[in-house]
């Protein structure tokens, strides 16, 4: 689908964004590793989630499904069957490597593959571990990329630290660590994403040790309970940035998950001089949720660097957008890791930016973006993925004439009503 953007001149409105995709898939896996029912509410509605819910299916998890609510059904750490299939990924990192974890200390053989994009992302940082933990796994290319076969296994434990900070991989070792004998220690250099301690916490668990780390205990039994899943700040950033561009904008954001690890991005735009208010913060299921407001704002340009980059990795796109609008100079530093998201985001920034007249050089590991331009209509390119379909067509809303995003189906991955509700703020 290619999905033609018109300069709108406001945005206006009360919305709310799709469940967070990754509480979302942790409340699917770990709810198939507890004991009983888990209903899960709010559950994010896009294909990377439905592709965990068809992975764990076929491991013989009873899944059922109402809307945007599940109940999953489950036998414990152990109770899942081996897979009569191929598990398919389908586009989604979070479900491959986090599934890995928990494959790699079941009594039976998987073998867990992707699309073609998901083929071509790094899985040996989540593999090495694992296999110091016991396992026996086997993948393409000198175990570099999916697929990957696993051979399930008595797990033991270990102590490791994790050398490219990526909050999948902690998942992936904490679950294993959950199915091992003894106690498995993880260490961050640089902290990521806590959604996995949080919802262990919330279950009963509390993995967190007193140096900062994260201690398992093995074998511990994960009783069910009920989670609401809060909107995902990675969706909502596309309505914040389109407020902030946009003159005479207004919008309110409810129930947005705050999670300290997710709001980097928050903290680099106000520090930019965004208007953007942070209200009525509660505590649910251990997870900081609240409203967010937005009114339209003059930007000016920032310097984003390696140890925040975690806490904002999936907003750079939106991020390097609203940037080139910004007065002066911005450099986006120590990001070498969106090379290897679902595309090289980098260069595909570069180049499409590039197309509506900014002003951007792509470097090793970074953007260096030169603001005050005025975007110019053009056709560009999702490149098949959801993020830069998103970041574009918030860009879109402020060039001078109608913008082309090839491909903008892809929204479906993550936010399969992202332009309807773009549409609802123009009508207001
Ligand atoms: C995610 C972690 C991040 C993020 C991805 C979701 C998660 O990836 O980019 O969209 O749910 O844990 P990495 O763990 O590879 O950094």
């Amino acid at each position: 689908m290619r999905k033609i953007i018109k300069p709108v001149t406001s945005l206006q409105g009360e919305i709310e964004v799709p469940g967070d995709k990754s509480i979302s898939h942790r409340a699917l896996i770990i709810g198939a590793m507890s004991n009983g029912k888990m209903n899960i509410s709010n559950l994010a509605n896009g294909r990377d989630c439905l592709s965990t819910i068809g992975c764990l299916e076929h491991l013989g998890i009873k899944i059922q499904k109402e809307q945007n609510r599940v109940v999953v059904n489950s036998r414990g750490l152990f109770g899942f069957r081996e897979p009569q299939n191929f598990l398919d990924a389908g586009n989604s990192g979070t479900t491959m490597r986090v599934l890995c974890g928990v494959l790699a200390g079941q009594s039976f053989n998987s073998v867990v593959t992707g699309d073609e994009s998901l083929r071509n992302r790094p899985m040996r940082r989540v593999i090495e571990p694992l296999q110091k933990m016991g396992a026996e796994i086997q993948a393409h290319n000198n175990n570099q990329f999916a697929p990957i076969a696993i051979s399930g296994k008595k797990l033991n434990s270990i102590e490791y630290t994790i050398p490219i900070p990526s909050a999948q991989v902690k998942t992936a070792l904490v679950l294993a660590g959950l199915l091992a004998d003894g106690k498995t220690t993880i260490q961050e250099n640089i902290p990521t994403r806590d959604h996995t301690e949080r919802m262990l916490k919330y279950l009963g668990i509390d993995i967190t040790s007193q140096n900062g780390g994260l201690d398992v205990a093995g074998q511990s039994e994960i009783k069910s309970k009920d989670i609401f899943v809060p909107g995902d700040i990675s969706s909502a950033i596309y309505f914040i940035g389109a407020g902030l561009l946009v003159k005479n904008s207004h919008i309110k954001i409810k129930n947005v998950g705050l999670n300290p690890g997710r709001i980097g991005a928050l903290k680099v735009l106000k520090k930019m001089g965004a208007k953007i208010e942070i209200k009525n913060v509660k505590e649910i299921n251990c997870e900081p949720v609240g409203e967010i407001e937005v009114r339209s704002s003059d930007l000016k340009g920032t310097e984003i660097l390696s140890e925040e980059i975690p806490s904002l990795i999936d907003e750079i796109p939106l991020l390097a957008v609203l940037t080139c609008l910004a007065e002066g100079k911005t450099s986006i530093k120590g990001a070498e890791e969106l090379r290897v998201k679902e595309i090289d985001r980098l260069k595909a920034m570069a180049s499409e930016l590039t197309k509506l007249g900014a002003n951007i050089k792509e470097l090793p590991d970074g953007l260096e973006i030169s603001g005050s331009i005025k975007f110019k209509g053009a056709s560009v390119e999702s490149f098949g993925d959801h993020r830069m379909a998103m970041a574009l067509a918030v860009a879109g809303l402020v060039a001078s004439s109608e913008t082309i995003v090839e491909n903008a189906e892809v929204v479906d991955v993550s936010f399969p009503n992202f332009f309807e509700i773009l549409d609802s703020l123009t009508k207001n």
